[in-house]
């Protein structure tokens, strides 16, 4: 088992929730809140949000529905990213799309969140995705001054090559904890270019999202038949279903991988905790990585 780091670098759950699709689910307040206690109660405590999820909404949605229930906040590691400007509606001082990473734009950005969630604080602050303009000293001087002000308690990237993470640890007194990135048996890139090695070797989290491929692992038509059948038959030699052993996959990999869900459904989101207690066999693990690949390993 591969859980050697504790994950996140501070008090969260192995496996986050995330709000990315909160829009879509067209849940009132209350059945929000019902569905963040469940979450809680199932031991996901850890929630993923960014500014501009749901065209700059869901961060409210999630803030309404904790303003029901103030106390469950300190229940909660709540993660959010900064540093995409995206055109809409709800944005109309937005002229193009494109990133800013600039000191201004991440201090207001973190403001707006903090209002937008109902909460003095946010346990992680990530930068959404990597921009070449990036000046590593501007994110210091924000992120310096986020973390003295009390504002934000941890700070990470998402999308970084090692390169560009390196750059910006370089300029920072804190630890960078997490690099969020795409993984999943049918997203194998960041297996093949260093990133996990790199995470290793710093310690850093790295963070899965999109964990069944938006949902592709489950249609035929987004899947190999030949890593359908290697997962079904997993599955069924560990008594379990194929979002579970996708994640028992990922999270046996050393460097600790944390999984982001995305799913609306509670009964979804509870059956992916079992994933914690399987222990996948390396000749599973590779099955699963050749059925992906499409040939053999050399
Ligand atoms: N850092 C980044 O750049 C970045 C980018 C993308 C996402 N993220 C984060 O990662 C989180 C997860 O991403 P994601 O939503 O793409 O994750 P995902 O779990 O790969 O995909 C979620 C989709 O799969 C469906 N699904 C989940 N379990 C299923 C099952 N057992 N059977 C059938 N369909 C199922 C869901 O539908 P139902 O809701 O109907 O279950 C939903 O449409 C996001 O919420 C966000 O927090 C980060």
């Amino acid at each position: 088992m591969a859980h050697q780091y504790h994950p996140l670098g501070f008090e969260g759950s192995r496996i986050a929730q995330g709000y990315w699709r909160l829009s879509e689910w067209g849940m009132s307040d209350q059945e929000l809140l019902g569905f963040i206690e469940q979450c809680i109660a199932a031991g996901i405590t850890t929630v993923d949000h960014a500014d501009i999820y749901g065209d700059y909404e869901c961060e409210s949605l999630f803030g309404r529905a904790l303003k029901l229930k103030p106390s469950l906040r300190d229940e909660l590691q709540i993660i959010t990213k900064c540093g995409i400007k995206l055109p809409s509606n709800n944005r109309p001082d937005i002229a193009t799309h494109r990133y800013d990473h600039s000191t201004q734009h991440i201090l207001q950005s973190v403001d707006q969140s903090l209002q937008n969630l109902n909460v003095e604080h946010i346990e992680l602050l990530l930068l959404h995705r990597p921009s070449p303009l990036m000046d590593a000293d501007h994110v210091a001087e924000a992120f310096e001054h986020l973390y003295t002000v009390g504002k934000v308690r941890h700070f990470g990237v998402s999308n970084f090559t090692p390169q560009q993470f390196d750059l910006l640890q370089s300029r920072l007194e804190m630890p960078l904890i997490v690099n969020q990135v795409e993984l999943s048996p049918l997203e194998l890139k960041h297996f093949n270019d260093g990133t996990l090695e790199h995470a290793q070797q710093h310690a850093v989290t790295p963070m899965a999202w999109s964990p069944f491929a938006g949902g592709d692992l489950f249609k035929l038509s987004g899947i190999s038949p030949t890593l359908h059948q290697a997962l079904t038959t997993i599955a069924e030699a560990h008594d379990a279903s194929i979002d579970q052993i996708a994640l028992a996959w990922l999270l046996h990999h050393p460097s600790g991988i944390a999984p982001v869900l995305g799913s609306g459904k509670i009964e979804r989101v509870q059956s992916a905790q079992k994933a914690l207690e399987l222990n996948l066999s390396d000749d599973e693990w590779f099955t699963i990585w050749v059925a992906s690949q499409g040939h053999p390993v050399p």
